[in-house]
């Protein structure tokens, strides 16, 4: 097919044509490079890399425990990305210092390969959501076997790296109070890594996360138990319909309301569930509800892509609303004034550049 074949009537431009071809075959392979840095990730080829001189591929099979046939296949691709440099005279390969700070685990939050997993994850679904496409509806969690572990990978990164110094201080005052002890329940906690560390660091506060999947709470209730924890505990529970009222100082939900069925409904339980005068903290996704205004997020497709291939579909999945992952501050800030709270304040952080954060209050 040519070019007028797809515009008979109308004159193109050849080279904007040409220009964007090019831009095309970027993206594709740039979504081959993404396949591999996760590989690199899940195993732990990166962390290798980055404690090794220039080595031959044997050198680097070796010393991460792996197959050399399928690492050197690899290191090849991770070349032509110019991810990792290669000396051909010695055909050794080397991991630039530079570009192990985004991909080693040793970087904690500014570990960026970790971030490729979720891109595998969805691969899985693509025949479904397709079907989807065609039926409408969506697909149960249960559709995605790797979820619950790819998110806690990429939360915990998150979490660990921010949490406690940058996070709860933006509620003021909210830190003291939790050294002096107050109540807390995590909506939507997944693997529950926020709950068990922040009860690890707040001894005299008491914790409760709740998530309706049961694999989830199951991590959650042994890693604590890991942890020697007796202040955290956790529940299989649908949030939107837990009946908790007044219970807790400090209610927080992070990345665990725009991929609800109802969200409107787990906002008003989270501020029944809050004492008068108690605190919401939630992340979510950075996003603006406008489109235009997401063009400049430079992971703004990864953005619509998660959401069409899970956040909007396990909503849809339950007859739910489909907010989608970019429902943005704008709805996000409605949505809490209508649930009642007040004191809406968004935060950008820096240390997490994925999310916002919103602070707001029961009156
Ligand atoms: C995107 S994950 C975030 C998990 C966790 N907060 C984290 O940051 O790793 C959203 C979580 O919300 C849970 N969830 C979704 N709808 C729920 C509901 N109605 N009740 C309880 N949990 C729900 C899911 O099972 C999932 O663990």
């Amino acid at each position: 097919m040519t070019t007028t074949d797809i515009a008979p009537r109308t004159s193109i431009d050849p080279a904007a044509a040409e220009e964007f071809a090019g831009r095309v075959l970027t993206i594709f392979d740039n979504a081959a490079a993404a396949l591999m840095i996760s590989i690199g990730h899940q195993t732990g080829l990166f962390d290798t890399l980055t404690g090794l001189r220039p080595a031959t591929s044997r050198d680097v099979a070796d010393a991460a425990g792996l197959d050399e046939r399928y690492v050197r296949e690899w290191l090849k691709a991770m070349t032509t990305a110019r991810v990792v440099g290669y000396d051909p005279e010695a055909q050794t390969y080397r991991l630039p210092t530079e570009h192990a700070v985004s991909l080693s685990r040793a970087s904690g939050p500014k570990n960026l390969a970790v971030l490729t997993t979720f891109i595998s994850m969805l691969g899985e679904v693509e025949p479904a959501i397709v079907e989807c496409f065609r039926t409408g509806g969506g697909l149960p969690y249960s559709a995605y076997p790797r979820f619950h572990e790819t998110m806690a990978g990429v939360s915990g990164a998150a979490v660990d790296g921010a949490l406690l110094d940058v996070l709860l201080p933006l509620a003021p005052g909210l830190v003291d109070r939790l050294r002096r002890g107050i109540d807390v329940l995590d909506v939507g906690c997944g693997r529950g890594h926020a709950v068990n560390l922040m009860a690890g660091a707040f001894p005299a506060s008491r914790f409760i996360g709740y998530d309706f999947s049961e694999e989830a709470i199951g991590w959650a209730r042994d890693e604590a138990a890991e942890l020697g924890l007796t202040n955290a505990g956790f529940e299989v529970v649908d949030v939107a319909r837990m009946r908790d009222s007044g219970r807790y100082d400090l209610v927080t939900a992070f990345d665990a309301i725009h991929d609800q069925a109802d969200p409107a409904g787990a906002l008003a339980a989270a501020f029944r569930a809050l004492r008068s005068g108690g605190t919401f903290l939630a992340g979510d996704v950075k996003a603006s509800s406008n489109l235009e205004d997401n063009l400049g997020i430079p992971w703004g497709t990864y953005i619509y892509t998660v959401s069409t291939m899970h956040c909007m579909s396990v909503s849809l999945g339950l007859d739910g609303a489909g907010l989608g992952t970019g429902w943005g501050h704008q709805l996000a800030s409605s949505m809490l004034a209508g649930a009642g709270f007040t004191d809406v304040k968004v935060n950008e952080v820096e240390a997490e550049p994925f999310n916002l954060y919103y602070v707001a209050r029961k009156p």
